[in-house]
């Protein structure tokens, strides 16, 4: 039996897409050969990385005024990455949960960094609204879903210099106008694909805008010139992540995947709310639709509620190892009926405990 996978990361991925890519592994589109063991260089990988990053571009609505690259080293690599290339003097920073940190930790090394807001005061627990971006900083950079809080924003704030975002957790989730955006990053992992893959969308004016010299696998310039094989790219994750992306445009993009996830979100929200068993932990208007975060409202039941989610089937809840608690990670290929399953153990076990 597939077990409901509300894993927050690597993440649950279409049934469809894994048998593709099991396909692929042994037989990649009648070849002769597996795709695990076939050069970069071949026509039909090009033809694969041509796909998904044209299928980035669609799904996003972007032109040709972007480039996508799928690079390596995950999300954390592009915490340091971008200010390496764009960090001359000073960048704006939102500090609104750990990865936000790490990027403000690395960020640091190349510069200084205006924290022109934080949720730290609470345990971000919530998003920081007022603030401004200031004008004379070069980029400003931002966390849009804190996986690990269960907080998200999905309306994203004006800007006069170049907008930088760590989409990782709910890239695809929703529709927003990305031509706002100079660069996005995701690493693959969560709506994408497999680890091994960190996607980046990049303004092609940037790329000549680089301002240190630098180690050749830490340059955007590079990577984008070489199309994202300057070395040897993660091919199968690369392939697994157009698989999906193909997934999610022929059941019709973003729009579809947006109606899915707040329909989830519903449900398990409503839910949350009304149970007297749980609690959850951030701000109803900063709520994640990827991430939701609770707790019991009396922790000593936390065994006995874990041990009904293994018999129903229902995997991957426990909260991060830094805040503790429970974790719904309701990613896009993630089914309503696993909600279902999940709401109805919750209702469940308020029967046997209220
Ligand atoms: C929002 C966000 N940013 C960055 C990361 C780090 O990604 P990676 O492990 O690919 O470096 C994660 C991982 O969960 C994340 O959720």
């Amino acid at each position: 039996m597939k077990l409901h996978n509300f894993s927050a990361g690597p993440g649950i991925l279409p049934k469809e897409v894994l048998e593709k890519a099991a396909q692929a592994c042994l037989d990649f589109n009648g070849s002769g050969l597996s795709i695990l063991e076939v050069s970069h260089r071949g026509k039909n990988i090009i033809e694969v990385f041509d796909k998904a990053s044209a299928l980035v571009k669609k799904l996003l609505k972007l032109d040709d005024s972007y480039d996508v690259l799928f690079l390596q080293g995950g999300a954390s690599t592009q915490f340091a990455m971008v200010p390496a290339n764009f960090l001359g003097k000073k960048a704006a920073y939102l500090n609104t949960g750990v990865w936000a940190k790490k990027a403000i930790k690395e960020a640091r090394l190349y510069g200084e960094v205006d924290v022109i807001a934080s949720s730290e005061d609470k345990n971000f627990s919530y998003l920081p609204k007022t603030f401004d971006v200031p004008s004379n900083v070069d980029y400003f950079h931002f966390t849009s879903n804190n996986t690990i809080y269960g907080t998200q924003m999905r309306n994203f704030p004006e800007a006069s210099v170049p907008l930088m975002c760590d989409m990782s957790s709910d890239i695809f989730s929703h529709e927003f106008d990305a031509s706002k955006f100079s660069l996005i990053y995701a690493g693959a992992q969560k709506n994408m694909g497999p680890a091994g893959s960190t996607m980046v969308i990049i303004k092609k004016e940037l790329l000549d805008k680089q301002v240190r010299t630098l180690p050749s696998m830490q340059s955007y310039k590079i990577h984008a010139d070489a199309e994202s094989m300057f070395n040897t790219p993660p091919v199968f994750a690369v392939y697994v992540s157009m698989l999906t992306l193909e997934w999610l445009d022929n059941n019709g993009g973003v729009a579809w995947a947006e109606k899915r996830n707040q329909a989830k979100a519903d449900l398990f929200y409503s839910e949350l709310d009304r149970n007297s068993q749980f609690v959850g932990t951030v701000d109803k208007a900063d709520r994640s639709f990827m991430n939701a975060n609770f707790i019991m409202s009396d922790s000593s039941k936390e065994e006995a509620f874990k041990q009904m989610l293994k018999e129903a089937g229902i995997s991957g809840m426990n909260g991060h190892r830094s805040v503790g608690g429970f974790r719904a990670s309701m990613y896009n290929a993630l089914d309503i009926t696993s909600v279902e399953a999940l709401v109805d153990v919750m209702q469940n076990f308020e029967k046997l405990n209220a």
